[in-house]
């Protein structure tokens, strides 16, 4: 079939839009929007449900910036002619609507048939893998980019892992680069908290684990029709280990990001013939990892059960978050350890509030290399950050702020 085109960014009203703008994360993003470097020439709109709410946010972002070319769009998920023509009216939207199994498919749909490339912040696996069973055929032919998880979810860890494979093979030098095997483990010390949007997305899609753990199976059986090429890529089974170089224990974190990883190195060739990655978070003391582990196969259990998943649920509401001063005490590192053929690099991506600031950042930037950045890699469909901008991204986030380097 032949492929058309997404539109160019110039035949539409908006580069960006950013839809959820009234939620927590949302606020953020667009008083990121507002003041970051592109602002000047960056035609913007922000939409939801709530034609108030946005006014409200319409003027908090003219407060920091009266330059703005900011406009209002009012969209609801409960309104699919709404989600088009929002999506209709920009090169790329910018989703903070979760969770993401609730809302997210009717927008991700309009921005397919709209030709539009689309972001968001999920961390919900079983959200992700619907699309790619449902979506990334139709995607690939619309030339659009579907990019999931622009948040700290999954980006540090996918283009760290990115990174750290530049390094590597720029030691193995081009007789050896994407011919051996490699080896990259990433390991998270992070401090912050967490808003009422990321707890029910957390909730919701642990109380699902039981179907999506079926529908995975399905998935994966006829993804297995499908051909591939003869490249293994692999997550490293799961073990707490002692790191002394990091002088803390590493949990297996069982979260997005390693699934993405891989994505993104099925669909790269520098990542070699055989690619493994392992993602820990360290804690200095095991009773306390090992509690963190219990916690949250409590919260697994519990959530299994309607009354259970009700009673979470209430533990925090939508639209709370964490304050300016617990934000701007949040900080995050992530380290990685690539190996292969016997050589070895170190890396390591930091940043600010892992969650909210720096989230808000990256998903930013992700919209704004899709809609003003040249020379993109050539991939289209459900695609990882790596696939979809890898390098370019890199730089957009380094010049931001997010130290990516080498150790
Ligand atoms: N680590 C990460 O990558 C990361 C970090 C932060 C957030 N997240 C994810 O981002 C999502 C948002 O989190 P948050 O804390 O910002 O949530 P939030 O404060 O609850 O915001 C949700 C937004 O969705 C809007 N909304 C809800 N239902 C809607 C509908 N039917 N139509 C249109 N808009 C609707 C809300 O509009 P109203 O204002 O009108 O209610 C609000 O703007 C969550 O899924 C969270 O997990 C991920």
């Amino acid at each position: 079939m032949s492929k058309s085109k997404a539109p160019k960014a110039a035949a539409r009203p908006f580069h960006v839009t950013l839809f959820g703008a009234t939620g927590f994360t949302g606020r953020i993003t667009a008083e990121y929007l507002a003041t970051c470097s592109d602002s000047p020439h960056l035609k913007w709109a922000i939409a939801g449900r709530n034609s108030a709410k946005l006014e409200e946010c319409k003027r908090a972002v003219i407060a920091l910036n009266p330059q703005a070319d900011v406009s209002i769009v009012v969209a609801d998920t409960q309104d699919y002619d709404s989600l088009k023509r929002m999506a209709e009216q920009s090169s790329v939207v910018i989703t903070t609507v979760g969770p993401y199994l609730n809302y997210g498919e009717p927008l991700v749909k309009a921005c397919i048939e709209a030709g539009t490339h689309y972001v968001d912040l999920t961390g919900e696996p079983e959200f992700v893998d619907g699309l790619i069973h449902d979506y990334q055929t139709k995607a690939e032919e619309k030339h659009v980019k579907i990019v999931n998880a622009c948040g700290f979810d999954s980006i540090p860890h996918d283009l760290g892992a990115l990174y750290t494979l530049q390094q590597l093979n720029q030691l193995l030098g081009p007789e050896r680069a994407g011919k051996v095997p490699v080896k990259i483990e990433g390991f998270i010390q992070a401090e912050g908290t967490f808003s009422g949007g990321t707890w029910h997305s957390a909730i919701t899609q642990f109380s699902r684990l039981r179907e999506y753990g079926k529908k995975r199976k399905v998935w994966q059986q006829q993804a297995k029709t499908r051909p591939t090429d003869r490249r293994r890529t692999r997550v490293l089974s799961p073990i707490i280990k002692y790191c002394k170089s990091y002088t803390s224990w590493a949990i297996p974190f069982p979260s997005i990001d390693p699934q993405v990883v891989k994505r993104t190195a099925s669909g790269r060739k520098e990542y070699g013939p055989d690619f493994a990655y392992g993602h820990y978070i360290l804690t200095r003391s095991l009773p306390k990892g090992l509690a963190g582990i219990a916690g949250a196969g409590a919260l697994v259990v519990l959530s299994q059960f309607e009354f259970g998943k009700e009673k979470l649920l209430k533990v925090k509401d939508p639209g709370q978050g964490p304050s300016p001063s617990q934000r701007q005490k949040s900080w995050f590192k992530v380290h990685f350890t690539g190996e292969a053929d016997g050589l070895h690099v170190w890396t390591e991506v930091s940043g600010g509030d892992p969650g909210y600031g720096e989230t808000a950042k990256m998903l930013a930037e992700s919209a704004l290399c899709l809609a003003l950045d040249k020379n993109l890699p050539e991939a289209y469909g459900i695609v990882t950050t790596g696939t979809a901008m890898g390098e370019a991204l890199i730089a957009r986030l380094q010049k931001a702020g997010i130290q990516f380097r080498t150790i």
